[in-house]
């Protein structure tokens, strides 16, 4: 969901305005999925990195969490829309951490969305924590279903296209064990100002690519 702060600085408003506005998007682009019949749709909202931004920032960010998951999700999970989050959860502030345990004991079974909200989120970050929770096992020889199994993002399938909005073509330590086979979509829409039609645009695109998988 990249290009929030620059959208912010076309429209002359400080960089949370578009963190604002990318939130809505957020909102339009979960009810697009159910519409279109995505059953899995994974955001990156904060990463490790972007830990360093001013610290007003962060703050707001936080907040917008705090809305995603007090405000917006027990209305979601009412709509069958299981929410998730992937990342380095015990860096949260505490009330932060105690509002994803709620929403994850309230997960239906057999949800027919899921919603997967990477914060607090690194993929190198993640792979060193399944090294390490592998290590702590004393697990000798790991199959990929193995390591697998110790991310952060355990249970979701692997992404069959990835969109990075606000022209930027690179993944940014985004997923980078399960996109491998990904298909990859760049566009320099800012993703406050992402619209249906984009997004259709895209899945019409990714429907015409041929997947290999290297055979
Ligand atoms: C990247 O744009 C966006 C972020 C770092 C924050 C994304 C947050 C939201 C879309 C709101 C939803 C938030 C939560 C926690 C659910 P950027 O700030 O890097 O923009 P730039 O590339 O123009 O600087």
């Amino acid at each position: 969901m990249d290009g929030n702060r620059r959208w912010a600085q076309t429209h002359g408003l400080p960089p949370h305005k578009g963190h604002e506005r990318g939130f809505e998007t957020l909102r339009k682009v979960v009810d697009w999925c159910k519409e279109k019949g995505v059953q899995h749709l994974v955001v990156y909202a904060f990463s490790t990195e972007n830990r360093g931004r001013a610290e007003e920032e962060v703050a707001y960010i936080m907040d917008l969490g705090r809305k995603l998951l007090r405000d917006e999700s027990p209305k979601l999970v009412r709509q069958g829309v299981s929410v998730h989050v992937i990342g380095d959860v015990k860096r949260f502030p505490v009330d932060i951490q105690e509002m994803i345990h709620d929403i994850q004991s309230k997960q239906v079974s057999n949800a027919a969305h899921h919603l997967w909200v990477a914060a607090s989120y690194g993929g190198r970050a993640e792979i060193l924590h399944a090294v390490n929770a592998l290590l702590n096992k004393n697990a000798s020889l790991v199959d990929e279903e193995g390591f697998t199994n110790e991310l952060w993002t355990s249970g979701m399938p692997d992404p069959d296209l990835v969109i990075r909005t606000g022209g930027e073509q690179r993944l940014s330590n985004f997923l980078p064990w399960q996109t491998v086979y990904s298909e990859l979509f760049f566009v320099p829409t800012y993703w406050p100002d992402f619209t249906k039609e984009v997004f259709e645009d895209i899945l019409t695109q990714y429907a015409q690519r041929e997947r290999r998988y290297g055979k």
